[in-house]
């Protein structure tokens, strides 16, 4: 067993935590602030290569592996939760599903252009009434003629504002149908019958966009089918399974921000005539919250390393989520705990953290879903 990284991981690492350090982390706040992040930024993540760091070259990707990715989406977290859902939708949830199930076609209409940052893509499964409940669905896409006609609603659709491309599930099927008769569907943003909600006013990830979708009438290609008819439901779920190790890694990146805010904090502040980090009560915060970093750390790294060898992903994906959002959650708040009277105001990060943290556990799976998912693996159910 080897848990070293290798060279070009390690290299990854270091570059995105130099662009982190000196390009996100510094003007996170105010992008939480002003709920959005300058273009100029996303150009920035595009000459590096990070919107399509695991994509292949051939795709104009950076060709590097899984854990690559998983790693960027760390880092950059660290920085800025917002960016790293914003990179991580992209390339999880809308890039890697074209390139699994994707014609050729449709893998060179989009995929260069996702892996560079040119286009931005989203993921449209979530609607007012199915959540958890993900299989209930009722949009519909009716065929008309050689295409279709989408009609409905998407709910809290991340990168929607900014979305050139929305992978969308939709019913093919009978209504009421389940996870039956549910198909994937490319669906190019400048759609006909296709219109943006408002931004949603969120506790965190400010800077990232959420809105939701409406079609009415919209008309796509018969080409804009990803995979084939009914096969919908499987290709979000599968897809999913990769997009819960990137919200771990992203979990980890906040919380381990956090713990290094908390532990420059403590060694700086001085009270009862010494450092707060000569306490023990603090000590322990921190030593907790390094362990559990490190833990959510290597599961996120252990299912990225099963992804990358081909292996089933489901259980160890949910496991690593679900440690890391619940961990990340528990240590945020201790962070802001340890600042103390600081640490509630604006004018340290670890508020930010802490409101970061909680998306964690809800989007791309409740805690409960994931608790679900590992349950049934257990049970061979
Ligand atoms: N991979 C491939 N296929 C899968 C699968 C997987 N991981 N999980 C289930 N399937 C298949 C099953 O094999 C089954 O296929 P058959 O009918 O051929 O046997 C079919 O899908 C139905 O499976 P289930 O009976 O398990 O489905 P269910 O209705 O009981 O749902 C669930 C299970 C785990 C609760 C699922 O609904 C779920 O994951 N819900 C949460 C949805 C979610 O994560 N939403 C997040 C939205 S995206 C988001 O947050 C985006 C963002 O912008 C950040």
């Amino acid at each position: 067993m080897d848990f070293g990284l290798s060279d070009e991981q390690r290299d990854i690492m270091r570059m995105t935590r130099e662009f982190t350090n000196e390009r996100i982390a510094p003007r996170a706040r105010e992008w939480d602030r002003e709920h959005g992040i300058p273009a100029e930024v996303f150009a920035e993540l595009g000459a590096l290569g990070l919107w399509g760091v695991c994509v292949p070259e051939e795709y104009g990707g950076a060709g590097a592996d899984y854990l690559s990715f998983i790693i960027v989406l760390e880092e950059l977290s660290r920085g800025d939760a917002g960016l790293g859902v914003t990179v991580a939708v992209n390339t999880s949830l809308a890039t890697l599903p074209i390139l699994d199930y994707g014609t050729e076609e449709q893998k060179l209409e989009w995929v260069p252009r996702l892996a560079t940052g040119e286009v931005i893509g989203a993921y449209a499964l979530t609607e007012p009434g199915a959540g958890s409940d993900a299989a209930s669905i009722a949009t519909t896409a009716r065929r008309d003629g050689d295409g279709y006609r989408l009609n409905g609603a998407k709910q809290f659709v991340t990168n929607a504002g900014i979305a050139g491309v929305f992978i969308v599930m939709a019913r093919t099927g009978e209504p009421g149908g389940g996870s039956k008769g549910i198909t994937a569907f490319i669906v190019d943003a400048k759609t006909e019958g296709l219109t943006l909600g408002r931004e949603e006013e969120k506790l965190g990830i400010n800077s990232s966009s959420t809105r939701g979708l409406t079609f009415e009438d919209a008309r796509v290609p018969g080409s804009a089918v990803l995979g084939s008819e009914g096969e919908g439901f499987g290709i979000a779920m599968a897809t999913l399974d990769g997009g819960r190790i990137g919200i771990a890694a992203q979990a980890v990146g906040i919380a381990q921000a956090a713990m290094e805010t908390a532990v420059a904090y403590a060694k700086e502040r001085r009270q009862f005539g010494q450092s707060i980090a000569e306490f023990q009560g603090i000590r322990w915060k921190l030593a907790d919250m390094d362990r559990d970093i490190d833990a959510a750390r290597l599961l996120t790294y252990r299912a990225a390393w099963l992804k990358m060898m081909g292996r089933p992903v489901t259980a160890a994906g949910a496991k690593a989520k679900l440690f890391a959002s619940e961990m990340a959650r528990r240590h945020t708040a201790e962070a802001v705990q340890v600042l103390g009277g600081y640490g509630y105001t604006k004018e340290f990060p670890a508020e930010r953290f802490y409101r970061d943290a909680k998306i964690t556990e809800i989007y791309e799976g409740t805690s409960e879903v994931q608790r679900i998912v590992i349950s049934r693996e257990l049970l061979g159910a």
